[in-house]
């Protein structure tokens, strides 16, 4: 089996003894049932982020994994994927390769069959996946084909892969989804002509974030009773593939608030947020 290839799950996974005998209780690590003569494993909460083979994701699934989470790395192409774990459990971490292409559907199938088989729930998605494209541009003069693949990837994806792991979000005792957006997703920033990042109309892009958005709170909205908390984070210009690495964070700073809001177990819901504070829509 390939480095950082998920193995088969146990037959009777540890999360289903643990709610057979302690309910919503949620241990990690390993407790021995001397009266009962019982040795059980409690799993470690699971977290999904996608296109999570460089850049941003690719630190966000190290310092969640750094938090004692096994980490499912979704990336679109198995050879990078692959690479991308294996560098990560070298560092002891338990993070294991997933085959996601957030624009094909049965590849989403797929990894939530995988996910539900293997551990019968998820605590955290990220959805972190995005591209940006030398042709799109100002609203004038944008290519329609290329804005179509942008809110594909960046809007479509991120909702059909909350849509796919949702029944297994509802397992946990504190869903959270992280929608990774951006302040070039924020009509009221772009309305502000003083605005440093004004200049920055890529129609495509800056509409898949707005879109990303909205999902954010409607899904906050739909899911306010069900224990799922869904935020969208602005990880700031960071230098990356994305924009040639003009960006003036690292991968590390342009992960953190991600990490934050991905870590933290009933909190808001519904906000857009950003390292220091909340965005305005
Ligand atoms: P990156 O180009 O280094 O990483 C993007 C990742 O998404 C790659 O792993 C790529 O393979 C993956 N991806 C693209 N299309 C995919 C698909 N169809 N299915 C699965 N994976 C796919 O870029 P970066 O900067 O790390 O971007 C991560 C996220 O952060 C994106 O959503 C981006 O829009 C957002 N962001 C980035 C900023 C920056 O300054 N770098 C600023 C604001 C937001």
């Amino acid at each position: 089996m390939p480095a950082g290839e998920a193995s088969p799950a146990p037959a009777l996974s540890a999360w289903r003894i643990k709610s057979w005998f302690w309910g919503d209780c949620q241990p990690v690590g390993y407790c021995q049932l001397i009266s009962v003569g019982v040795k059980v494993h409690f799993m470690k909460p699971v977290a999904l982020v996608t296109g999570a083979n460089k850049g941003i994701g690719f630190e966000v699934a190290r310092a969640i994994a750094q938090s004692g989470y096994v980490v499912l790395l979704g990336a679109r192409n198995r050879a990078t994927g692959r690479e991308a774990a294996g560098t990560l459990t070298s560092e002891r971490l338990d993070v294991r390769f997933v085959e996601l292409d957030v624009t094909r559907m049965e590849t989403i199938s797929a990894a939530a069959a995988r996910i539900e088989a293997d551990f019968g729930k998820l605590d955290v998605l990220v959805n972190n996946a995005g591209i940006a494209d030398s042709h799109d541009g100002p609203p004038s003069r944008a290519s329609i084909e290329v804005m179509e693949r942008v809110l594909r990837t960046n809007f479509l994806g991120a909702v059909a892969v909350a849509q796919a792991v949702l029944p297994l979000l509802r397992k946990s005792h504190a869903g959270r989804i992280v929608n990774v957006s951006s302040d070039l997703g924020s009509i009221t920033r772009h309305g502000d002509a003083t605005w440093k990042y004004a200049h920055v109309k890529v129609l495509g892009y800056c509409a898949s974030k707005a879109a990303l958005n909205m999902f954010t709170v409607q899904l906050a909205f739909e899911l306010r009773d069900q224990g799922i908390a869904v935020n969208s984070v602005n990880p700031g210009f960071t230098a990356t593939d994305l924009n040639a690495h003009r960006g003036q964070q690292s991968v590390e700073e342009g992960a953190a608030e991600i990490v934050r809001v991905a870590l933290l177990e009933h909190g808001p819901s519904g906000k857009f947020l950003e390292t220091g504070g909340e965005l305005v829509w």
